[in-house]
């Protein structure tokens, strides 16, 4: 278990720019395809705007979701619409590095096995079979749910499955996610976190005083934490088991 790393960025999605730089590089000097897990929500908008004009081979990538809403993609609330919009059409990353969950189903749990299913197909794998991105990005909610692990999910509990469909206690629709198990098994994650309002929840959980789907992430030494001055305002005032470094 690591001590887990908090960057303070003054230009944080520059920072999350260079992040994903160095997993692509070190994917393609490798030789193989770079697997990259994207977040919904509004916080990575900006990085896949700023994403859109690098210069990347997007015939190397292979691009998932970490989570989708139970939705079709042109629904406003879509994730994939989201990154569609912003990232994957302006780039015209070829479709067939683009994997889609269906956020349409009806059977959401046959859509889950099936995307899990593409991740065993495409990635290399632990020896214990779980799929191994080269990043995961993250967001983080007030609640402390990460990707669509939300408190009192039936996901939270479930480790040998890489994909799954559930809800949380407070939610009336279940979406589609990772598990924890593919988080932790990733090369990098990076868990992006803008703003005042998620000051408080970031401080709890890098201080392991939140019992929070986003807490087993801190003692995980493939995460950084990427924050803005105004998100990372609780932590940086307190002090506790982890390490702040500024960029
Ligand atoms: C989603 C995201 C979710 C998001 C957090 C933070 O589907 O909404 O995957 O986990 O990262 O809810 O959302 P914001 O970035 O909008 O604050």
């Amino acid at each position: 278990m690591a001590d887990p790393t908090l960057i303070i960025a003054s230009d944080p999605v520059e920072a999350a720019v260079d992040v994903w730089h160095g997993a692509y590089r070190e994917a393609l000097s490798e030789d193989r395809s770079f697997a990259v897990a994207l977040a919904g929500g509004r916080t990575p908008a900006t990085l896949y705007r700023r994403l859109s004009v690098e210069p990347l081979d997007w015939s190397r990538i292979e691009v998932f979701l970490s989570d989708e809403r139970a939705v079709p993609p042109d629904d406003p609330e879509s994730n994939w619409g989201l990154i569609s919009r912003l990232l994957l059409d302006p780039v015209s990353a070829p479709a067939e590095n683009a994997h889609r969950p269906r956020g349409e189903a009806d059977d959401l749990a046959a859509a889950a096995r099936e995307y899990a299913r593409t991740m065993e197909d495409i990635l290399p794998t632990t020896a214990g079979g779980v799929p191994v991105f080269d990043l995961v990005l993250l967001g983080l909610g007030a609640d402390g749910h990460t990707a669509s692990l939300f408190p009192g999910s039936r996901a939270l509990g479930v480790r040998d499955r890489w994909f799954v469909s559930a809800a949380g206690a407070s939610q009336a629709d279940p979406r589609l996610t990772i598990t924890y198990s593919v988080i932790e098994a990733a090369r990098n994650v990076c868990v992006l976190v803008l703003g005042e309002s998620k000051s408080r929840v970031l401080s709890e959980v890098l201080r392991g005083v939140a019992e929070v789907p986003a807490a087993p992430l801190r003692h995980w030494g493939n995460v950084l934490w990427l924050a803005d001055e105004e998100a990372a305002r609780g932590a940086a005032s307190s002090s506790g088991p982890y390490r702040v470094d500024r960029r």
